[in-house]
């Protein structure tokens, strides 16, 4: 995938997280929600009545006084964080090779995709990996020596394994998608982008 291709996919995902806000506004106004049903329809993947319906966490995060230190937003990290599932210990780390390639891939939930496209993490969209890949956006921090630089401990297996299933687990209004919770990725696909980050022998932790 060029960085043209990921720039699309990024933007589509931006579009689409602008869609979902918008019908929070159409909630507000009806005229307006009537505007929005009328002129987009669901093609492929991109269910409208999927992508405009809120949990309570888009709800949440969409109001426009968002306190992330508030009670609810505690509550709500709360319940993200019982509904992670784990992998049995020692079946965190999966193939680093085939993890490259899903955190390169952006393809999947996109109008022009198919039902069955499988899906890709299009972690490169956010985040610095291999330091061979130059086409990367800075929206996420680095993730580059992930594993060397933290350790390769339980502790550290089962955090990042959560922040991939449910960033917003952690940090409440996280940009990140919620991977593993909205079945984006299946546990194969992150075990194997766990391989990439914390497996020792993975360019990324050289
Ligand atoms: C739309 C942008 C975006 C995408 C795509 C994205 N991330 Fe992130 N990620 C972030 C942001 C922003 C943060 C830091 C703030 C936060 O926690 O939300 C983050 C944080 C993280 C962290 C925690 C880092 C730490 O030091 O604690 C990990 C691990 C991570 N991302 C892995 C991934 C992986 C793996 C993928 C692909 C499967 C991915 N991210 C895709 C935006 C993104």
């Amino acid at each position: 995938m060029n960085s043209l291709e990921r720039s699309i996919g990024f933007c589509m995902a931006c579009l689409i997280l602008g869609l979902s806000r918008l019908a929070f506004s159409a909630e507000l106004s009806p005229q307006f929600g009537e505007l929005l049903e009328n002129g987009l329809r669901s093609k492929g993947p991109v269910q409208l009545e999927v992508f405009l319906k809120l949990d309570p966490i888009q709800k949440f995060c969409s109001e426009s006084n968002v306190n992330i230190q508030s009670d609810k937003a505690g509550l709500l990290m709360s319940e993200a964080l019982e509904q992670i599932q784990y992998p049995n210990d020692g079946d965190y780390v999966g193939d680093w090779k085939e993890g490259e390639r899903i955190a390169q891939s952006g393809k999947g939930l996109r109008f022009n995709d198919s039902d069955d496209t499988k899906n890709g993490g299009n972690c490169y969209a956010c985040h610095q990996i291999r330091k061979e890949e130059l086409a990367y956006g800075t929206l996420g921090p680095s993730l580059y020596q992930y594993g060397k630089l933290r350790g390769y401990s339980r502790e550290v297996l089962r955090y990042t394994w959560g922040k991939i299933f449910n960033p917003q687990a952690f940090l409440v209004c996280s940009n990140m998608p919620r991977y593993g919770h909205k079945g984006i990725l299946t546990m194969k696909q992150m075990r194997d982008i766990m391989g990439l980050l914390l497996d020792p022998e993975s360019p990324v932790n050289e």
